[in-house]
């Protein structure tokens, strides 16, 4: 059982908030392999302030996806407090603070990762956002903005703060702003963080690409719960797996081609809901470059299935390297 604030989970992982990625279909898909919380992909603040923006249905959460979360990036505390009402108002469930994203037209703006240079600001940002919701509140930080000892105060300072105002969880990628996805997660830096503040849940991220790996850094870092990012795109098994290693049962087989097939045309059902039809085709293929690492001919499958340009040319590559229609 993990404890986020009032939101109980059965299992300790949930689905990461992914930008580009983690709309309702990945969110849908993660749900039913498993995951027992998604989060949308990080919104500016300022747009959900919006009120055009959360009248479209896209950045609305569906009744058939809760618990969800709503992750939101910005430096103006006042902002960040009202986008978090706005989409509490709309139905998400949780609220998560980016201070994590390293993207240069992010940090340009001193949004997202930039904030780690600026721990006071992050701590109003939260107290703001705190005060202003009753659904718990997260935050997802990166280890520093680079790896200087001044940046790794401030990062210490973040989360003591944090801790003492008792945040619902406080998430870590254990690389720096500057690292952006180079290098290794440090693992390590999370097992001494959980050391230091066991009285806070800490939820790691980082290389999370499969269930054992997952299960093992569980056990031996002392962290509350995983975050599964990269590791569930166009692999939804992960979160089956995951369940059953940490039920202590062996982790099921690797799926079949047909169940394969039959997830990828599920996937891609969903994605068609959301898009155009030949947005949905474009969409889904960097879907498709994961899904198909599973297939005994990866490169044949992924070539034709990446050429296909509409949906008719795409289920027939489907039912050519899967056997479903
Ligand atoms: C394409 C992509 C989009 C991401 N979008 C977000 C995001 O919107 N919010 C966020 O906090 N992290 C985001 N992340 C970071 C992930 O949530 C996660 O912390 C990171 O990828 C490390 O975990 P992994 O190595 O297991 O993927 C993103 C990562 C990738 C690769």
């Amino acid at each position: 059982m993990l404890k986020l604030g009032n939101i109980g989970l059965e299992v300790p992982f949930f689905q990461a908030p992914l930008s580009g990625y983690s709309d309702y279909a990945m969110r849908k898909l993660g749900l039913s392999f498993g995951a027992p919380l998604t989060f949308a992909g990080v919104m500016l603040a300022k747009s959900a302030t919006h009120p055009k923006v959360l009248r479209k249905p896209f950045f609305r959460p569906r009744d058939d996806e809760h618990p969800i979360g709503a992750q939101i990036l910005g430096n103006d505390p006042l902002v960040m407090a009202a986008a978090a009402k706005e989409l509490v108002a709309v139905g998400y469930d949780l609220i998560d603070l980016n201070f994590a994203c390293p993207a240069p037209k992010v940090l340009r703006r001193r949004r997202g990762g930039w904030l780690l240079r600026e721990p006071e600001r992050i701590i109003e940002i939260y107290s703001r956002v705190r005060d202003a919701v009753s659904c718990p509140v997260l935050m997802k930080l990166r280890t520093g903005f680079n790896s200087s000892g001044a940046e790794r105060d401030n990062f210490y300072r973040i989360v003591s703060v944090a801790s003492e105002e008792n945040i619902d969880a406080v998430v870590v990628h254990p690389r720096t702003v500057v690292q952006k996805f180079t290098g290794q997660a440090d693992w390590e830096l999370l097992a001494e963080l959980k050391q230091q503040f066991p009285q806070t849940t800490i939820i790691g991220s980082g290389d999370l690409f499969d269930a054992q790996t997952g299960a093992d850094l569980l056990k031996t870092t002392g962290v509350d719960g995983l975050l599964i990012a990269r590791g569930a795109v166009g692999n939804p098994w992960i979160f089956r797996d995951l369940r059953a290693v940490l039920a202590g049962k062996p982790i099921p087989e690797r799926p079949g081609i047909e169940e394969q097939g039959r997830t990828i045309l599920e996937h891609f059902e969903l994605v068609a809901g959301i898009y155009k039809l030949q947005k949905a085709v474009r969409f889904i293929r960097k879907f498709l470059v994961n899904y198909c690492k599973l297939h005994p001919k990866r490169k044949e499958a992924q070539k034709t299935l990446l050429a296909a340009g509409n949906k008719k040319e795409l289920l027939a590559g489907i039912k050519h390297w899967y056997g479903v229609s």
